[in-house]
């Protein structure tokens, strides 16, 4: 077990120690930069827990070295942590601003390929909501550079209790989906798709898994008043070779849209719309669904499972929220960032799903309950502390 490294490294950058910080940089930078660089070269898959103000661990880092950062930094105003850090400055701009110096930092780290997956919450001032995440976001977008990619509601279901009477309750958190460059970033959609349902055979027919077995289709198809009798013969021989397809599994179901039936899915316009000109030009078209699943939504209902105890930490985030954003963006074997890691739940997902990850915090007592979690849930693994205490 590398533990030695940590206790030997004894330089600790906190960030009260920010401003007198630029002189010692260059020499404290060492202990953070090798232990990044020996881990990221290495196959010890255990995390790596770096102790310190996250701009400045991260400022030791090389660029282009990460491939994901899945991260959710703390609230402003509303919890006291062990070790200070972001969250307590007085007024809520100069928060965003800190934030914003820390995600400038993961941007520069970050692989071109690379993806940054932002979950933050929001704060009232005097009954008045702030808007924070909006704020970061759109600062990220515009002054950073960042390409929004999604913004998921992350529905907690339960929340937490909320008595005030002039409110509704807050139930939801934002999660962003940030990347470098608009294409080529890396993205696994498959290994998140929902498993499709399986057809099955009914009375001799192939009946898709949500029931389509084209007996309604074709008796719209006979008695429409509005195709042709040449695209009414199409429209059959086209559907029968869709239902071939549904039984041989090369398309796990469809929709038929036929041509004054339903209304088309996207605009009516033709100019607008690929399948507006197709029924117009042919009488009908096909929706297929993937055979692989459909994709999930950018609603995720995660209950906010206390993995740890709200004992050690007052904010660690479930296992879950963690899990799609790492298959999907961070290739097996590759690096995940976490600059405000607290209890290391995305440390453990990351572990759990066989990429490497490397995890920061201000707090050197989080850092340890990190570890240890690490630890117990991976009984036979070592982890390895890094950096400076
Ligand atoms: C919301 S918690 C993160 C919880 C984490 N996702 C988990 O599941 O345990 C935010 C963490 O940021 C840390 N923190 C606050 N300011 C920091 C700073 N400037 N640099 C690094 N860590 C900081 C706190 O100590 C706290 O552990």
């Amino acid at each position: 077990m590398s533990q030695s490294l940590f206790k030997k490294d004894v330089h600790k950058i906190g960030a009260e120690n920010a401003l007198g910080l630029q002189a010692d940089l260059r020499s404290a930078a060492f202990p953070y930069f090798d232990s990044f660089c020996r881990y990221s070269s290495g196959n010890d898959f255990a995390p790596l827990f770096l102790c310190g103000d996250a701009c400045q661990v991260l400022g030791c880092l090389p660029s282009d070295s990460i491939d994901c950062c899945m991260t959710s930094p703390p609230y402003w105003n509303k919890r006291q942590y062990k070790d200070g850090g972001i969250g307590l400055e007085e007024d809520y701009h100069s928060f965003v601003d800190n934030l914003l110096k820390v995600f400038a930092e993961v941007k520069r780290v970050l692989k071109h390929t690379g993806s940054f997956w932002l979950n933050i919450g929001d704060s009232y001032l005097e009954k008045n909501l702030l808007n924070i995440p909006s704020r970061v976001a759109i600062r990220l977008q515009d002054e950073q550079g960042w390409i929004l990619r999604n913004t998921i509601i992350w529905n907690k279901v339960k929340g937490c209790p909320d008595n005030s009477e002039d409110k509704l309750r807050n139930v939801y958190e934002p999660i962003f989906h940030f990347v470098k460059q608009a294409k080529g970033y890396y993205y696994d959609i498959d290994c998140v798709r929902h498993k499709p349902h399986s057809t099955k055979v009914v009375n001799g027919a192939v009946v898709s898994a949500t029931g389509v077995s084209g007996v309604r289709y074709k008796r719209k198809i006979e008695l429409s008043a509005e195709l042709t009798a040449s695209q009414k013969a199409n429209a059959f021989a086209a559907l029968d070779a869709m239902l071939k397809k549904v039984q041989s599994g090369e398309v796990s179901d469809f929709r038929m849209i036929i041509k004054g039936e339903q209304r088309t899915t996207h605009s009516d316009s033709e100019r607008v719309s690929g399948r507006a000109r197709e029924l117009h030009e042919k009488g009908f078209y096909f929706l297929k669904y993937n055979p692989k699943g459909a994709k999930p939504s950018d609603l995720w209902d995660i209950l906010p499972e206390d993995t740890q105890g709200r004992a050690s930490h007052f904010a660690p985030y479930p296992e879950d929220l963690c899990k799609t954003p790492i298959l999907l963006t961070c290739p097996r074997g590759g690096i995940v960032l976490d600059p405000f890691s607290g209890t290391g739940t995305t440390a453990v997902v990351a572990r759990s799903l066989g990429r490497k990850s490397v995890g920061i915090d201000i707090s050197s007592s989080y850092i340890e309950d990190a570890g240890k979690r690490i630890q117990k849930r991976f009984s036979q693994m070592e982890f390895a502390m890094g950096g400076h205490q």
